[in-house]
């Protein structure tokens, strides 16, 4: 049986599925690198354009191994001082007369210790500290993190993965240690 419009009518339906796929993957990432998994629409850009220094929001870092994320309450007082009036900022004040923080999501992560069929762990445990690089070693935040001051949307994945050969590079031309047992415990 000859059907003449059948071929034509698969390549439409070839092609719309196509397209369907294609645009839903593409709605599927542009929501996902507009930074929709976090609870304020938070603009690295236009705050470090106002000469904010990293500390005044991440004080974990010269003196921990966490940078953390500063309360509310540095956002909030800021906020008032300065009159601003953006929704999204207003938010923050709903928080803090909750007594709570917003709950940010971690993007840049070490792999948790991961176990064997016996439940051994067979990838230790990896240290690593803030302190020790950026009070101590006195490198950039950009070496690990890229330029936050382009980063005008809130993080949905790391700039700059987490990779062993990245720590690996560095160590090797600054003569730190490489041995497995400084970064794996
Ligand atoms: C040598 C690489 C390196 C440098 C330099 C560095 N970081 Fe990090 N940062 C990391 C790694 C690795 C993690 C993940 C740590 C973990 O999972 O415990 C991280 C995590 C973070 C986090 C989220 C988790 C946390 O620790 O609270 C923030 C915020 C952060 N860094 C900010 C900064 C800032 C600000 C600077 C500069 C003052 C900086 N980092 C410098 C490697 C670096
Ligand atoms: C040193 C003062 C200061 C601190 C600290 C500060 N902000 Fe802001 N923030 C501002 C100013 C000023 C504006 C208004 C910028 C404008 O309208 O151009 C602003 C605007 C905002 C906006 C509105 C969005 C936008 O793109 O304009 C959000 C959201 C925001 N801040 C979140 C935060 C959060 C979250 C913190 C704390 C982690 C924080 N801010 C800490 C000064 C500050
Ligand atoms: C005014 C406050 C403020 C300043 C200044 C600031 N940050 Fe942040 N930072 C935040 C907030 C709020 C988040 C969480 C939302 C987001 O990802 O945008 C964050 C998230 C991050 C993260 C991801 C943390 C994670 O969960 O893994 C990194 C890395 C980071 N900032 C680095 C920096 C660096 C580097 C600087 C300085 C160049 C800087 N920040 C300056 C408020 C700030
Ligand atoms: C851009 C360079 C750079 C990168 C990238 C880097 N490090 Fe380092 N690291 C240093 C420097 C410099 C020191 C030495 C600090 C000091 O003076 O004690 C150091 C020290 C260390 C130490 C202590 C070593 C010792 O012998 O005391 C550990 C552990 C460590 N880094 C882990 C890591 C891990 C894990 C990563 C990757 C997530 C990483 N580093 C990425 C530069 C780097
Ligand atoms: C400067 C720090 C550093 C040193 C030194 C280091 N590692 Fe790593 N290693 C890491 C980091 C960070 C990760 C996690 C990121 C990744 O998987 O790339 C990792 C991941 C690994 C993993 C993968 C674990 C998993 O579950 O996927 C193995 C295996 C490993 N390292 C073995 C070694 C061995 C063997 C040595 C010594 C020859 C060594 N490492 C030295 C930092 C280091």
């Amino acid at each position: 049986m000859n059907l003449p419009g059948a071929p034509k009518r698969r390549t439409v339906l070839r092609s719309f599925y196509a397209l369907a796929l294609l645009s839903g993957a593409y709605l599927g990432w542009s929501s996902f690198d507009s930074g929709s998994r976090q609870p304020i629409a938070f603009n690295h850009e236009k705050h470090l354009g106002m000469g904010i220094s990293c500390e005044t929001c991440h004080p974990g870092v010269d003196g921990s191994r966490h940078a953390g994320i500063t309360s509310v309450k540095t956002c909030v007082t800021c906020h008032q001082a300065a009159q601003v009036s953006d929704p999204e900022a207003k938010k923050l004040e709903g928080y803090l007369a909750k007594g709570q923080e917003p709950p940010w999501k971690r993007v840049y992560h070490l792999p948790p210790l991961r176990y064997n069929l016996f439940l051994r762990p067979y990838a230790s445990r990896i240290f690593f500290s803030h302190r020790l690089h950026v009070k101590t070693g006195g490198i950039a935040c950009a070496a690990c993190h890229g330029n936050m001051k382009k980063q005008s949307t809130p993080l949905s994945f790391p700039r700059k993965p987490i990779r062993m050969e990245r720590c690996l590079n560095c160590h090797r031309t600054m003569k730190i240690s490489t041995d497995c047992i400084a970064c794996h415990h």
